[in-house]
């Protein structure tokens, strides 16, 4: 990890950004952290993988409501709503849930590959027929990128996965809308480069991706809190996604895929994969942005080209990011006294934060996706 250097103040106003990868959870866990995420965040993509998943329309629409009570009063946020793909998944009930506006995408886990992912898909080609429905109607798939074969190595998952899977799902399904979720390679980076430039291919990339590599999750002893999927890659694979979020290229967004877990999950003889950016996100990707000398594309990665993928509106609104200060990133406490840890930057402080402005927010009615 490379600290990230303080210096005089400076104030950068932003077109209010999205995070179009997060896991919010459901119960306890979703009231603690909903309100970091929409104190900054005028919308998200809203992962599905609770126990049990988000397989159905009727469930997101169920979720989105459980979202908007956590949410507190006075403030305003957009969840946008994903279905969790499995071997069984009803292709007419996906595409019921996109033309009534409750879901804005569908999300393929390969079986097995992450979190909560017991239920995912075992053969793509058994979500053909859905996957044919989506492409005529224009509907994103978001893609968790990585093989899951046991002889695999852990570290070459993504790359295979490419080779393997994307390279001919790209080629079997020419119009699909495919979001490559999290990467985290030099060669996941190339790809999405070097696709046509007609838009369908874009990736999120998070903001502790941007900070480690894999050396950083053994650093003086096993690091849990480092450890999240897909692995963080070698240095050069870290400084490829540094060089591919700020070069404005607009494929690339801003997607957190914070991931909240209880303390206890993470620190464990098997602890759980997920990092918990939600609380200071935007704060830590400024800090990569200043340290690269790019922030006039802060705002492209994090405000604009997402909604361009999706469709969908820029937020009218804008926030303020201040760098001067310093700042030790708190531990969220839950109503069923669970602690969840922030992601901790290198040096341990933040330098930048985003002004305290509730009061100059302007309201934003709730839309259907
Ligand atoms: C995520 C989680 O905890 O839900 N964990 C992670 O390491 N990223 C699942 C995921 O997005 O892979
Ligand atoms: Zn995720």
């Amino acid at each position: 990890m490379k600290p990230v250097p303080a210096t005089a103040p400076v104030r950068l106003t932003l077109r209010r950004p999205d995070d179009w990868h997060l896991h919010l959870r459901d119960g306890a866990i979703l009231r603690a952290v909903l309100p970091l995420t929409a104190a900054v965040f005028g919308r998200a993509i809203v992962m599905p993988n609770l126990r049990p998943p988000v397989t159905h329309t009727a469930h997101a629409r169920a979720y989105r409501d459980e979202i908007m009570k956590a949410l507190p009063a006075g403030m305003q946020f957009q969840p946008l709503m994903t279905a969790y793909l499995t071997d069984a998944t009803d292709a007419k009930d996906i595409e019921h849930g996109f033309h009534d506006g409750v879901l804005t995408a569908a999300k393929l886990y390969p079986a097995n590959a992450t979190t909560h992912s017991e239920l995912g898909v075992t053969d793509i080609r058994k979500i053909y027929p859905v996957l044919e429905r989506m492409q005529a109607m224009g509907m994103p798939l978001l893609i968790h990128g990585e093989v899951t074969e046991a002889d695999v190595d852990i570290f070459d998952r993504e790359n295979i996965f490419i080779d393997r899977i994307l390279t001919p799902l790209l080629a079997a399904f020419p119009a699909l809308k495919i979001v490559f979720e999290h990467v985290t390679t030099s060669d996941a980076v190339d790809f999405v480069k070097a696709q046509a430039d007609d838009g369908r291919l874009g990736a999120t990339i998070t903001a502790h991706h941007l900070f480690l590599n894999r050396s950083d999750i053994f650093k003086g002893g096993l690091r849990p809190h480092h450890y999240c999927l897909p692995v963080a890659k070698r240095e050069r694979h870290r400084l490829a996604l540094i060089d591919a979020a700020t070069s404005g290229h607009a494929a690339f967004f801003l997607g957190t895929d914070s991931a909240p877990h209880p303390v206890t999950a993470k620190e464990s003889a098997c602890g759980c994969a997920g990092i918990f950016t939600a609380a200071t996100a935007l704060d830590l990707y400024a800090g990569i942005f200043d340290a690269a000398g790019a922030l006039d594309r802060l705002e492209a990665f994090a405000s604009l080209n997402g909604p361009r993928f999706y469709g969908l509106p820029a937020n009218a609104d804008s926030i303020v990011l201040e760098r001067g200060g310093s700042v030790e990133p708190a531990p969220v406490r839950t109503e069923a006294d669970d602690t969840i840890l922030s992601f901790t930057p290198p040096g341990g402080r933040l330098h930048w934060r985003v002004a305290p402005q509730a009061s100059e927010r302007s309201p934003r009615q709730p839309r259907e996706r």
